[in-house]
């Protein structure tokens, strides 16, 4: 039996990757994917997600536009992180397929209760549009077999202000909408969370590049180096890495700026990996919270690990892993897809 997985993304450079992990995952069956609006537009994440559909060769796998704005502020991207488009200094040319009819919350509540207690749920954006699924079926949590999100920093500095991480920057109350619905949910469907505690000791660096497009026998192999010409274009062979050290490249520039190394933080196929594999991560329970009426923190999440509040943990945090392990997983599955979808490039 596949394990059957909604992903919900503001695709994104390294949501992208977590697109890809999910695709080249044989025990994985993507039922649908909600375009949710966070690294750039609702519509372009949507125009990304059928374009990498399309690049991959994909079957018609249902993609859903959400929600324009956040809950409660407005919206807030981030191209200069992500690229004009989102992926990087990739390119795609206008998809073919199109968009679902249904609202992302919609195809949420659809799925899950046509589905019920079966599907991993993967959130590697802001939650704004479980958040309004939850509105329209309060049992979701019940409905859903597991949640696994990327996001927020629990004792490690925040990469948006000095104490929140984007994907709850960009709309702090629907992740206290989330939790609190999720509250309730048993201890072994607790929510089973990505910060960046974790996903920033999940350093890619070119040799990863290199390794996959060897793995996808695409030449050349060695492409990116930190003594490239910024903006560089891939020549690889194969689309599907072309795409990827397009995109990648644009993160390592992005991480040298702000000065972390030639390197990029793969935080979404991390999360898309644990939620196809939880023991690839060790967790901890705790009661989590968001602040939301902070001025200098609003936003940053709170783990009461000790039960100081007095309330039982509503989530599992990832609180150590082997990046290795996980980087291996990622260039073979990746790798052996992409020679899988263009065996002759
Ligand atoms: O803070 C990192 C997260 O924010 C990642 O999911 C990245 O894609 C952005 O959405
Ligand atoms: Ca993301």
């Amino acid at each position: 039996m596949r394990q059957k997985i909604i992903m919900d993304v503001d695709t994104g450079i390294d949501d992208s990757l977590g697109l890809l992990y999910v695709l080249a995952s044989p025990e994985a069956e993507l039922l649908g994917i909600v375009s949710t609006a966070g690294n750039v537009s609702a519509p372009q994440v949507a125009t990304n997600n059928l374009a990498l559909l399309e690049l991959c060769r994909a079957p018609d796998i249902e993609v859903a536009l959400g929600a324009d704005t956040p809950l409660a502020i407005p919206l807030q991207t981030t191209e200069d992180t992500h690229g004009p488009q989102g992926i990087g200094y990739a390119e795609f040319p206008l998809p073919p397929r199109r968009i679902s009819p249904r609202s992302g919350a919609q195809l949420w509540v659809d799925l899950v209760r046509e589905h019920p207690g079966e599907i991993v749920g993967l959130c590697t954006g802001p939650l704004t549009n479980l958040a309004l699924a939850l509105r329209i079926e309060p049992r979701l949590p019940q409905l859903l077999g597991r949640l696994v999100v990327m996001g927020g920093a629990f004792n490690h500095p925040g990469n948006t202000t000095p104490t929140n991480e984007w994907n709850v920057h960009v709309d702090p109350e629907a992740w206290q909408e989330v939790f609190a619905a999720f509250a309730a949910a048993p201890a072994d469907r607790r929510p089973l969370v990505c910060g960046l505690d974790i996903t920033e000791t999940i350093e890619m660096v070119p040799d990863h590049l290199a390794r996959l497009a060897e793995r996808a026998r695409s030449v050349p192999e060695h492409e990116v180096s930190e003594t490239d010409t910024p903006g560089t274009r891939s020549k690889a062979s194969n689309p599907i890495v072309r795409f990827l050290t397009d995109a990648v490249r644009f993160y390592f520039e992005f991480h040298r700026h702000y000065d972390q190394g030639y390197l990029a933080h793969m935080h979404d196929p991390f999360a898309a990996a644990v939620a196809l594999d939880p023991g690839l991560a060790r967790t901890r329970a705790a009661t989590v919270e968001v602040e939301l009426g902070g001025t200098i923190t609003r936003g940053t999440t709170v783990a009461d690990w000790a039960g100081m509040w007095g309330r039982e943990p509503n989530a599992d945090i990832v609180i150590g892993t082997d990046p290795a392990v996980f980087f291996d997983r990622l260039i073979e599955r990746v790798g052996d897809f992409a020679r899988t979808v263009y065996p002759d490039r």
